[in-house]
């Protein structure tokens, strides 16, 4: 399978260094704006081929598949442009702006028999298996908190007066779309979609979200959101059951999960997993989506079905919020 990329930051060298864990994968080609930037790109990751020319990428017979890590509201137009030319997409999250974009896009690579996913690594690690066992054993669970608070390393740049790329809202981004993304996957796909959903934002004067909070409503439990990109927290999200409790220090990467007794005895369900391993996942379920259709049917429809969903709580919450420029 032969994949370019479109983005030349660090999330695509990273999932460059997961892919090469994937057998008979192969970067092929990558894509810049700046020729200068496409062809460093392509030297130092031992691409054949660079593009500045996202049509004439997609003209190219030898590319199979192409990963995308551009500014979210770029992913829809770029995803449309790649499947229109038959290739395989995965694409970073979140997969577009609005549930009608995917839910057009899952149309259109289904009728044309190609893969199209998010590049959500929580999804694609073993974890997540080994963390719904932990949840059956809970009891009843009535409560949830998913935190992922992260200072980000452009918040100074804004104090400074600039618009950094994540703190633009022309650009599809901000706190809820780039971090809140993993506190809203994280709740549907271990609880489903919620009966009824509250939410509220900050803004900053880029008119981004900083940071926000949500609840989420099930007949049973109670499922609190908390996401920034102004503040770093250091304590885990949790589940509670009348059995016991879980832990979770990541809930994007799905790492370092405990299991708590209720005599309050921790014991470890899943460790620490490096970056290039995470990414490795997700780059090998797309080798397999792509490669045996029958065998991996199930998990690929789920893993759609679960960005689709993913895609319209944003929305809501987005509209539940209403100062969002998108
Ligand atoms: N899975 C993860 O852990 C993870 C982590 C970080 C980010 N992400 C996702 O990856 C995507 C990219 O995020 P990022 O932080 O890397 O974004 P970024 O640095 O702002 O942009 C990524 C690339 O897009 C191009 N680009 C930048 N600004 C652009 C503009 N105004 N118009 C057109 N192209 C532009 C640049 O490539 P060229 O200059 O070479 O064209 C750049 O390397 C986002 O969707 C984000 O959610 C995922």
């Amino acid at each position: 399978m032969r994949y370019a990329t479109i983005g030349t930051s660090w999330i695509t060298e990273a999932y460059i260094d997961g892919a090469k864990s994937v057998p008979d994968t192969e970067i092929y080609a990558v894509y810049s704006r700046d020729a200068a930037k496409a062809e460093a790109f392509a030297k130092k990751h031992g691409a054949k081929m660079y593009f500045t020319s996202l049509e004439e990428m997609a003209a190219c017979k030898e590319i199979d598949g192409v990963y995308i890590a551009s500014p979210n509201s770029l992913h829809y137009e770029q995803s449309l442009i790649m499947l229109k030319a038959g290739k395989h997409v995965i694409c970073e999250k979140p997969l577009a702006i609005n549930p009608e974009e995917v839910e057009s896009l899952i149309e259109l690579a289904d009728k044309n028999n190609l893969v199209y996913m998010e590049a959500i690594m929580m999804l694609h690690t073993p974890a997540l298996r080994l963390l719904k066992e932990g949840i059956g054993k809970l009891g009843s669970i009535t409560t949830a908190h998913v935190d992922f608070c992260q200072l980000s390393s452009k918040y100074p740049a804004y104090l400074r007066g600039e618009t950094p790329n994540i703190f633009n809202p022309d650009l599809g981004t901000g706190c809820l779309m780039d971090i809140g993304v993993y506190n809203v996957h994280f709740a549907v796909e271990l609880f489903g979609m919620p009966d009824k959903i509250h939410a509220t934002a900050r803004f900053m004067k880029t008119g981004a979200d900083s940071h926000g909070t949500a609840i989420f409503e099930y007949p049973d439990k109670l499922v609190s959101l908390c996401y920034s990109k102004v503040a770093q927290s250091r304590t885990p999200s949790y589940i509670l059951g009348d059995e016991g409790s879980i832990e979770i220090e990541s809930v994007s990467k799905l790492t370092n999960i405990y299991a708590v007794d209720k005599n309050g005895e921790r014991s470890l369900i899943f460790g620490d997993s490096e970056k290039d391993v995470l990414m490795g996942n997700e780059a090998r379920s797309f080798y397999n989506y792509i490669t045996e259709p029958e065998k991996f049917k199930a998990e690929y429809e789920h893993t759609k079905q679960a960005s689709l969903n993913v895609s319209k709580v944003m929305k809501e919450i987005r509209s539940l919020i209403g100062e969002f420029k998108f």
